[in-house]
């Protein structure tokens, strides 16, 4: 009989709808649970973690283009899991989750970890308000506790069985690639406005080392990856996009979108 003694929140949130959803699923296992937030690049820098076989780790993060983001690498190397269970999490914008969640079990199980269970749930886009607004809300909070719940409960029998969650393998979604923005991405170029004050923030917390601050504020295309986190929490609001067909393909997209409104999918090992 195998208990959990303590769980391990890990993930990476660039706009914190992944990390309300990681941390309901932790709360909701009823064992004490550390926080490792690995969503800027810095804190990724160096990052090591070994785990045991009475620990639990909740691993999540955001879907980009039906895949998790690229240039997370480092999130996966610093996972030691020496056969430790894991479930994973996605959380993705009202339009699909695609190849994300079996990604993410694949390259848990690759470090070893035994995947028990999956969730992908819905968060509100990153791109508008207006798609799945509010998301996650108390309902899927309360879902995602009882996720947490669950995959304790059960772990006797979820670590002797098989997990199967919803996408292809070998994948067949494209993800998002900064070296190939489409449609709204292509537009999605951030501005700093002369509101700036050159206090650093941004650049501190970038999840992806994209931004360099000297005289001036500048963005590395390549490596920014349109996730927003610095237009949300500039405390200036110095962030801004300019491009005016952004807003307008933003109308479109919000149609499309919410054409239909998705619920959370759970897995369980089986
Ligand atoms: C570059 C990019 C690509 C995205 N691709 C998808 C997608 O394929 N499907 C989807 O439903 N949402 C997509 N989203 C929306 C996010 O997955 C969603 O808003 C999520 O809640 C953001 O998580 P966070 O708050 O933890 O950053 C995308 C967002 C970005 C920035």
């Amino acid at each position: 009989m195998s208990d959990i003694k303590k769980v391990y929140a890990v993930y990476v949130s660039p706009t914190g709808t992944t990390e309300r959803a990681v941390l309901a699923a932790a709360e909701g296992t009823g064992r004490p649970y550390e926080k490792i937030d690995l969503t800027t690049y810095q804190a990724r820098q160096g990052f090591k973690r070994s785990f045991g076989p009475d620990e639990l780790v909740i691993a999540g993060m955001p879907v980009y283009g039906g895949r998790l983001p690229m240039k997370l690498d480092d999130f996966f190397t610093g996972l030691m899991g020496n056969d430790a269970p894991a479930v994973a999490l996605v959380m993705y914008g009202n339009r699909e989750y695609e190849d994300a969640l079996i990604e993410m079990k694949v390259k848990l199980e690759g470090r070893g970890l035994k995947v028990i269970a999956g969730a992908a749930l819905v968060g509100e886009h990153t791109f508008s308000k207006n798609i799945a607004t509010g998301r996650p809300n108390a309902d899927d909070l309360q879902i995602a506790k009882t996720f947490g719940q669950k995959a304790v409960k059960g772990i006797d029998k979820a670590l002797t069985g098989t997990l199967k969650v919803n996408g292809n393998y070998p994948y067949t979604a494209p993800g998002f690639n900064p070296a190939y923005p489409r449609y709204l991405t292509k537009h999605a170029v951030i501005i700093t406005t002369e509101n700036c004050t050159r206090c650093g923030l941004c650049a501190e917390n970038c999840p992806w080392g994209a931004i360099e601050i000297d005289d001036e504020v500048s963005y590395d295309p390549l490596k920014c990856m349109r996730c927003f986190r610095c237009i949300k929490y500039c405390p200036s609001n110095a962030k801004k996009i300019l491009d005016l067909k952004f807003y307008e393909y933003k109308k479109g997209f919000e149609e499309r979108l919410n054409a239909q409104r998705k619920e959370p999918e759970l897995f369980f090992s089986e």
